[in-house]
C-alpha cells in the first residue's frame, strides 16, 4: 500500500475507535454551548444545505471575525479552515524563485504549499534553551534576503506554546517591512494565549492574519476559518480561490453562533485547559528526566520533553496508543528536534488528562530501552 493510503487508513481507524482520548491534535473537546448545536440543527431542519453560501462567507460571520480580532477596517475571507487559508495565501503570493521563511518547529503544511509553487523554504531553529523557544527578531533579520516574499509566523507557536511579545512583534514587523515581504501571521491558537499582539495592527499593508474556528470553538471537523487582511489583499485573493462556492453553510452557522456565545462560554474552556496543563506539570515533577520547557503554554497543548528520561517519543506514543490515548511524537512537527519531545493537547475533559497522568510512570518505565517498531503517523 502507498504510504498515504497507510496513513489515511491508520487515521480512519483512530477516528472510528470508540472512546479514544484525543490528546494529540490540539482539538477542543469541551462540551459545546447549546446555541452552537441549535444553530446547526436549525440549518439542517431548514434544509439550507441545498444552497451555496456567499463566496467570501456570510456577511455576519465576516463581520464577527473582524470584531473578534478587533481589526476594524480589515476584510475577512471565510475559508474551509485555516489550512485552506494558508494554501490559498501561499498559492497567491509565492512563485518560482521566491523564498519562504519560517521557524523550526513550525506548522509544516505551509512549507509544502510554498515548495509546491516553486518557492524555496528556510527555517530558523528556535527549539532549545539557547533560543528560549522563540524567534529573536535579529535572527529573522539575519536570515531574510531580497528573495524573501513570505515570512510565516505561527504565534502562538505550535507545538512550543510560546507567543511573541508586543515588542517582538514590533521588531519582527520592522524586519519584514524593510524586506517588502508579506507576513502570514498564523493566529490559530491566539485565543489560548495569555497575551497576544496582532501584527496586522503594525503592518496592515502586508499582513495576512490566519483565523481558525477549529481550536477555540472546537469545530475542527466542520472546517471553517478565515484570512483577514486589508481589502486590497482580499481582492487579490478572490481572483482564484480554492473554493469560490462558499464554505459549508452548516459550519458557518455554527461559527456565527459560537462568536455570539464566546464571552459567556470560552472563559470556562480556557480555565479548564489551563488547569489541565497544571495537572501535567504536577505529574511530571515526580518522574526524573521529564520536563515542560514552556510552561504555561499559550496554546491548548504542552511540549513534554522525554529525552532526559532516556526514552524515545515514539515509544511513549506507541505505549499510550495501546491504551487508546493519542499523543503526538515530536517528529510529526520537526525532524531536527523531534527526538526530544511529545506534545499533549489540553483542551479536553480533565478526566482524560487524569488518565494520561495516572499512566505516565508506567508508560515511561515500559518505554525505557524499548526499540519501538510500531509505525506512527
Ligand atoms: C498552526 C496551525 N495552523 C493551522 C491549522 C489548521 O487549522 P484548521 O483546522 O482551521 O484548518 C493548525 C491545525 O492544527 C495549526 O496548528
Amino acid at each position: 500500500m502507498k504510504s498515504f493510503e497507510l496513513r489515511n487508513a491508520h487515521f480512519d481507524r483512530l477516528v472510528n475507535t470508540p472512546d479514544l482520548r484525543w490528546l494529540g491534535q490540539n482539538t477542543n473537546h469541551a462540551r459545546p454551548h447549546p446555541a452552537v448545536i441549535e444553530a446547526m440543527l436549525h440549518s439542517i431542519r431548514d434544509e439550507e444545505f441545498h444552497i451555496y453560501a456567499p463566496p467570501a462567507g456570510f456577511e455576519e460571520l465576516r463581520a464577527g471575525i473582524i470584531a473578534d480580532l478587533g481589526l476594524e477596517g480589515f476584510s475577512a475571507l471565510v475559508s474551509d479552515g485555516a489550512v485552506a487559508s494558508l494554501y490559498h495565501a501561499c498559492h497567491t503570493l509565492l512563485g518560482p524563485g521566491d523564498e519562504f521563511i519560517t521557524t523550526d518547529p513550525t506548522w509544516n503544511w505551509p512549507m509544502a504549499f510554498a515548495r509546491s509553487v516553486g518557492a524555496s523554504v528556510k527555517q530558523i531553529p528556535i527549539y532549545g534553551e539557547e533560543h528560549s523557544y522563540r524567534l529573536a527578531p535579529e535572527r529573522l533579520a539575519a536570515a531574510i534576503t531580497p528573495k524573501t516574499k513570505v515570512v510565516y509566523l505561527v504565534d502562538p507557536n505550535n507545538p512550543l506554546g510560546t507567543a511573541c511579545t508586543a515588542s517582538e512583534i514590533d521588531a519582527i514587523v520592522e524586519v519584514v517591512r524593510a524586506a517588502g515581504a508579506y507576513l502570514i501571521h498564523d493566529c490559530t491558537y491566539r485565543h489560548f494565549a495569555y497575551d497576544h499582539t496582532l501584527a496586522a495592527t503594525r503592518y496592515p499593508e502586508r499582513t495576512l492574519t490566519i483565523y481558525s474556528f477549529s481550536k477555540w470553538l472546537g469545530l475542527a471537523g466542520l472546517r471553517v476559518g478565515a484570512i483577514v487582511a486589508n481589502p486590497d489583499i482580499i481582492e487579490q485573493l478572490t481572483a482564484a480561490p480554492p473554493n469560490n462556492l462558499g464554505s459549508s453553510i452548516l459550519s458557518q452557522r455554527a461559527a456565527i453562533a459560537g462568536l455570539g456565545i464566546k464571552n459567556e462560554w470560552f472563559p470556562g474552556v480556557l480555565a479548564q485547559q489551563r488547569l489541565n496543563q497544571r495537572l501535567i506539570k504536577e505529574a511530571i515533577s515526580g518522574i526524573p528526566g521529564l520536563a515542560l520547557p514552556v510552561y504555561p503554554s499559550n496554546g491548548n497543548f504542552v511540549v513534554l520533553e522525554t529525552h532526559g528520561a532516556g526514552i524515545t517519543p515514539e515509544a511513549l506514543v506507541a505505549g499510550y496508543q495501546k491504551r487508546k490515548i493519542m499523543i503526538r511524537q515530536g517528529a510529526y512537527h520537526t525532524p531536527t528536534f523531534g527526538d526530544r519531545f511529545v506534545k499533549v493537547s489540553t483542551s479536553v475533559p480533565t478526566e482524560w488528562i487524569e488518565e494520561f497522568t495516572a499512566l505516565l510512570p508506567e508508560m515511561v518505565e515500559s518505554a525505557r530501552g524499548l526499540n519501538e517498531t510500531t509505525k506512527l503517523f
